[in-house]
């Protein structure tokens, strides 16, 4: 069977469904090819914090409702460190602006809802995509739905498909041009049925490691430890995962961590990856695809917005003004954003996490940073802006 759209779209991820979302309100037709069943796309435990500009963005496309209703707005976080809890004031520190913690899952389930409603534009369960004649004006998608073979014809594909995806592998190796860097650590993220322990995140640097206390809604709690990334989580008992919170977090004013059954635990490993450049012919790479955080930063899931924003912006001016500087420059002007966002993930994962190697004095370099950090507004700041998220045009 033969199909037609203009932007080819591979993965429902963040990236794929707001990228169709953004041309679908330029009357431009796309269509979201996803390996996974609907289900599995919405129920995917991940990301948690939304940057100020994300929730702008999601308001502005009437995808705001259940985020304003379910959503958390913090002001602050808290680096805790040596038995003490330094807010940084993310709010007066940035004029205003804050984050939203509202799960990504959430996120996916109001964007899928909201496509569908506009016709059937997103096919679950598809298999064995491929991509071919990326380099020609009329690239094709090869994949299998249910026992059928289908081409789908386009003017351009996103690849929106996650850092394990296809896409990125169409791309001849010698085009490409990446840059990595994997962490000697990992974390072991839990949920928990309790009662949140403090109004706002709490990234916590320890003797034993890196800590953070997240939320997800006023009875379930998202908890992070750093740990050996080739660890099995068969070895973490319920009791282990407890009293290491317990110990990372404590303070001298005996700050208790409220805690209840533990639902779900895994260890995810941590990298930073990049790609350059982020186009190859009619293929143009958006989020994980073209690029990976360590999540210590929560900037992942608000990256791929970034990316998929100007990637609509450049195709709508193609289809309405048939201009191509902004699609020509598409990989250059996200790459400056991704760099940034690299090397704030970059910094907070070195301040804040144990390095297996190392000695005294880089644990006192730790400790000088982290102390400069909440003392220096001119720091503080720097902190605040990166983790609000920088505008979107800066
Ligand atoms: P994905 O979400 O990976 O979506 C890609 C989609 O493509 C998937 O649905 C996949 O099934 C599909 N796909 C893959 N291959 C194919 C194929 N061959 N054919 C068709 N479909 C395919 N980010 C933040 O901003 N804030 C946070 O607080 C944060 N916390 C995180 C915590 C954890 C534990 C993890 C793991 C990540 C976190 N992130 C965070 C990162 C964030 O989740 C990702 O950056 C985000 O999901 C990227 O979105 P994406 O759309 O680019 O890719
Ligand atoms: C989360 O809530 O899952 C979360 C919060 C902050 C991070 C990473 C993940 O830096």
């Amino acid at each position: 069977m033969n199909m037609r759209t203009r932007v080819g779209i591979i993965g429902a991820g963040p990236a794929g469904l707001l990228l169709s979302l953004l041309l679908a309100r330029e009357g431009i037709d796309s269509l979201v090819l996803e390996s996974r069943s609907r289900e599995e796309v919405e129920s995917t435990i991940r990301a948690g914090v939304l940057e100020q500009g994300t929730v702008d963005l999601m308001i502005e496309m009437g995808l705001g409702e259940r985020m304003q209703r379910e959503g958390f707005v913090h002001h602050g976080i808290e680096l805790r460190f040596d038995g003490y809890g330094h807010r940084i004031h993310l709010y007066e520190l940035t004029n205003g602006r804050a984050i939203t913690i509202y799960p990504q899952h959430e996120v996916i389930k109001d964007c899928v809802a909201a496509r569908l409603n506009q016709g059937e534009h997103i096919l679950f369960n598809v298999e064995n995509v491929q991509l071919s004649n990326v380099t020609s004006r009329q690239p094709l998608i090869r994949f299998v739905q249910g026992s059928e073979q289908i081409e789908l014809q386009c003017d351009f594909i996103a690849g929106c498909d996650g850092f394990h995806g296809v896409s990125r592998s169409s791309i001849p190796e010698a085009q490409q041009h990446v840059f990595t860097r994997s962490y000697p650590f990992g974390w072991l993220g839990i949920l928990m049925q309790a009662p949140p322990s403090a109004q706002e995140l709490i990234y916590a640097y320890s003797d034993r490691g890196f800590a953070l206390v997240s939320t997800r809604s006023p009875e379930l709690q998202r908890m992070y430890i750093q740990c050996d990334p080739q660890d099995d989580i068969a070895n973490w008992s319920d009791e282990m995962i407890l009293e290491e919170l317990q110990v990372r977090l404590a303070t001298k004013d005996h700050w208790k961590l409220h805690v209840g059954p533990i639902i779900q635990k895994s260890i995810l490993a941590m990298r930073s990856f990049v790609i350059e450049p982020m186009q190859y012919g009619r293929l143009f790479l958006a989020g994980d695809a073209a690029h990976i955080v360590p999540p210590t930063g929560a900037k992942g899931l608000n990256l791929a917005v970034a990316d998929v924003r100007h990637l609509a912006r450049a195709l709508t001016l193609y289809y309405q003004q048939n201009q191509t500087h902004l699609l020509e420059a598409y990989s250059t002007t996200c790459l400056r954003r991704v760099w940034r966002t690299e090397h704030f993930s970059w910094w907070m994962t070195s301040m804040l996490h144990r390095f297996p190697d190392d000695d005294a004095f880089q644990q006192r370099m730790q400790r000088a940073q982290l102390d400069y950090t909440v003392s220096s507004r001119a720091a503080s700041a720097s902190l605040a802006e990166n983790y609000v998220g920088l505008p979107f045009d800066w």
